[in-house]
């Protein structure tokens, strides 16, 4: 395929490629993207996903939550995460800017990672801040404890960003993206502010703009490079092509 030597030839001749990913690479890995045909936000409301919903009804936002949790702890890392990391280990991806919150980008051996959301695979006390295991507190609500509590009494919440609150290490994501001259973007609709700034820095300051994804985004049209697929295909794809451009050389 031309577009994916055009994508390994465009991050190589970078010299602070990075990736930016959202939840189409991890759908093959069996979560629900959000805006996608099959999205969460087509089935439910994303008020379920806010924080004022939680301080609202803390018992329904579990419930929502902890069904997409037990989601996510079945889920394995699929070819485009371990293709990521395999690109960072060879220091051609320098960072994965993230907004999932799904843990797979670690599970599949990136070391660099921002997870701008946060993550579900941890959750926190809101009274005394106390972190727990989110098995842990799945284990919890298994045993009726809902909303679950914290030893202390608190109200325990998944350490993830909800809507109506800040991102987390949006400074530092941006910094790193002043920084650099290509971001290859894996399955995002480029539709959630402020995160969706981080591909912008990046075109805005001159580097190369990859987007890899299934449907089309706003940004398409400022994209040095689009190409129309399947992230666990299309840059598993990428990463051969590195290998053949580099053993070339
Ligand atoms: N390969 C490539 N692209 C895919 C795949 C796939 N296998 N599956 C889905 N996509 C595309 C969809 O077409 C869609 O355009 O991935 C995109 C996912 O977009 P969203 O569902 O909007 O997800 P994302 O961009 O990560 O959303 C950002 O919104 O709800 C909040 O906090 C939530 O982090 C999330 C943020």
């Amino acid at each position: 395929m031309l577009e994916v030597k055009k994508a390994a030839e465009l991050l190589l001749d970078s010299t602070f490629a990075i990736a930016f990913t959202g939840a189409g690479i991890s759908t093959a890995s069996g979560i629900p993207d959000f805006r996608g045909p099959q999205g969460l936000w087509k089935r439910y409301s994303p008020e379920l996903a806010s924080i004022d919903y939680f301080r609202k009804d803390p018992k329904g936002f579990w419930e929502f939550y902890s069904f997409r949790m037990r989601s996510l702890f079945n889920a394995e890392p699929n070819r485009a995460h371990y293709a990521l990391a395999e690109l960072e280990r060879m220091g051609v991806i320098k960072y994965v800017i993230t907004q999932n919150i799904d843990g797979l980008h670690r599970k599949a051996g990136s070391m660099r990672v921002i997870e701008l959301h946060g993550t579900m695979l941890e959750s926190y006390c809101t009274s005394c801040f106390k972190r727990y295991d989110s098995r842990e507190v799945l284990k919890m609500i298994d045993r009726g404890e809902l909303p679950p509590r914290c030893s202390c009494g608190g109200i325990i919440r998944p350490d993830v960003v909800l809507f109506g609150e800040p991102v987390k290490d949006i400074e530092y994501a941006l910094t790193i993206a002043q920084e650099s001259d290509a971001v290859l973007v894996v399955g995002s609709s480029l539709t959630v502010y402020p995160a969706n700034l981080v591909p912008q820095v990046v075109k805005q300051n001159g580097g190369k703009l990859i987007i890899v994804n299934l449907e089309e985004t706003p940004m398409d049209d400022f994209a040095d490079l689009v190409i129309r697929g399947k992230a666990e295909e299309i840059v598993p794809a990428i990463l051969d092509a590195v290998k053949e451009l580099v053993s070339n050389n």
